[in-house]
């Protein structure tokens, strides 16, 4: 049976940390809607002039693009087996279009509070060739602003502003956050403490797959 994976929870709570190594223990494809965005915007492309404006203000792109964006992706012949969906959905709209194209088989809520949130992503840093995720001091690269797996340069996402932030937040407790109860009823919600160490969210993460 496929395993249709969903990575759920606040900004910063490690779904980006997670969530490509999860992918790779499991051999399924890592689908994050926020790198696919940011990769338009890099590349100028149509897509990306129409959503510069709301990703930088931290505001969700419309519904429209975002839902035909996955629905393509995940109908591709290397999601046949499963996948790790990053980032979608993040409101009611967007679930009942996932639900319409493949069934959830487990949803993972890393759980943290805002104010670790708001720690974590105002030391975050990404690398510009793969967007790769450090933190200044729980996840530092070996060398200073260096990328550990492709030597690319460290920078600060455009949307780690303290007011995007902000905006993200409150979008993800009033529009994301109440999708768990719509996956609770399906029976496919896994629940992370979030707060922990980055080696022990990932033991508890592998613990699930045993
Ligand atoms: P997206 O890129 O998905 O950002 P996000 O959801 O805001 O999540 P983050 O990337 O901020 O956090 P994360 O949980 O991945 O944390 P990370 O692992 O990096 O979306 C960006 C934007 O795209 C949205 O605002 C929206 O505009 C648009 N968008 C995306 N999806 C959309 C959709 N479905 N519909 C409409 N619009 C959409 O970790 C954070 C930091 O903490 C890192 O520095 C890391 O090293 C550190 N860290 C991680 N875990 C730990 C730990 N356990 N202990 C200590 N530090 C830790």
């Amino acid at each position: 049976m496929a395993r249709n994976i969903l990575l759920f929870g606040p900004q910063g709570s490690g779904k980006g940390t997670q969530g490509e190594k999860l992918s790779a223990v499991l051999h399924l494809p890592y689908i994050v809607t926020g790198n696919i965005f940011r990769e338009n915007i890099k590349q100028n492309t149509a897509i990306g002039q129409t959503i510069k404006g709301y990703i930088n203000a931290g505001k969700l792109v419309p519904d429209q693009v975002t839902n035909t964006m996955i629905g393509e992706r995940i109908s591709q012949p290397d999601c046949h087996a499963g996948f790790v969906l990053d980032g979608f959905p993040r409101n009611l709209v967007q679930a009942e279009a996932l639900d319409a194209i493949v069934p959830v088989t487990h949803l993972l809520h890393i759980a943290i509070q805002d104010q670790s949130a708001i720690q974590r992503i105002a030391e975050r840093r990404t690398c510009v060739a793969n967007g790769h995720v450090y933190h200044l001091t729980f996840n530092p690269p070996k060398v200073s602003n260096v990328c550990d797996v492709d030597g690319s340069e460290l920078k600060q996402r455009d949307d780690d502003t303290a007011a995007a932030l902000t905006q993200r937040l409150t979008i993800y407790h009033q529009e994301t956050e109440p999708l768990l109860g719509h996956y609770q009823k399906l029976g496919v919600v896994y629940t992370i403490n979030g707060e922990q160490a980055i080696a022990d969210v990932w033991k508890d993460i592998q613990a699930l797959f045993a």
